[in-house]
């Protein structure tokens, strides 16, 4: 009889449903805030150099994180193919984060030294000279503009506001320390990066 009155009457179908899910979704969702594991940095973390920094940007402004994720999930498949499955530990600093969705290209997480800078750069000039069956565009632009530095200091203030504890020596010398430099070298340093900014599961 109960049931049946649930059924006939929607506004109270829709009252309970959304207390159900909500009790679900607070169970599942509001430990993850206090786990050290998904709010405490991984030992050893360090934060991303100037460089870095800029070519993270760059590769968010191409789009390349719509192509490529950076999350490894821990199935045999993928930890065999790209190394230990990412945790959230590693990413704490990252803002935004970049983890993905859809993989058009092979996942990312742990490219860092996988190839050479030359490999990289060629890559990224025209890729199908390296990888003749490749789908990804070429970004030729990148060799050709340069960075002026004149925000990436105040990138990182930004960033310490959210808890990334650049020191304050890293945000004076932030702009000299990419000026002149050019895109390219950025986004190879980024790529270089990723995966190597703690020891823990640096396996391979
Ligand atoms: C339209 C989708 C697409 C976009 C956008 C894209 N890629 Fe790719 N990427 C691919 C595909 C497909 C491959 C595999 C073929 C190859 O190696 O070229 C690949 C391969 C790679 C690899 C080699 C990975 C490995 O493990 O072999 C790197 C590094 C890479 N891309 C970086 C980038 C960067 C940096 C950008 C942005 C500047 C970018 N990609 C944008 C599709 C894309």
């Amino acid at each position: 009889m109960k049931h049946e009155t649930i059924e006939k009457n929607v506004g109270l179908m829709a009252v309970l449903i959304i207390l159900v899910i909500s009790g679900g979704g607070l169970a599942e969702i509001v430990p993850l805030f206090f786990k050290d594991s998904t709010t405490k940095p991984i030992e050893g973390l360090r934060t991303y150099t100037a460089l870095e920094l800029e070519g993270r940007d760059i590769y968010i402004r191409e789009g390349c994180n719509v192509c490529h994720t950076q999350m490894i999930r821990p199935f045999r498949a993928e930890t065999e193919r790209y190394g230990h499955f990412s945790t959230a530990n590693e990413h704490v600093w990252e803002h935004p984060f970049l983890w993905g969705s859809k993989r058009t290209g092979p996942e990312l997480a742990r490219v860092g030294g996988r190839y050479s800078d030359d490999w990289q750069r060629a890559h990224l000039y025209n890729p199908r000279d390296v990888v003749p069956a490749s789908k990804m565009p070429s970004y030729p632009w990148l060799f050709d503009r340069q960075l002026d530095g004149r925000l990436t200091g105040k990138k990182m203030e930004t960033l310490r506001t959210l808890g990334v504890p650049y020191t304050d020596e890293q945000i004076a010398s932030a702009g000299s320390d990419v000026q002149g430099k050019y895109e390219i070298d950025a986004v190879v340093a980024y790529l270089q990066a990723l995966g190597q900014t703690h020891s823990n599961y640096n396996t391979r």
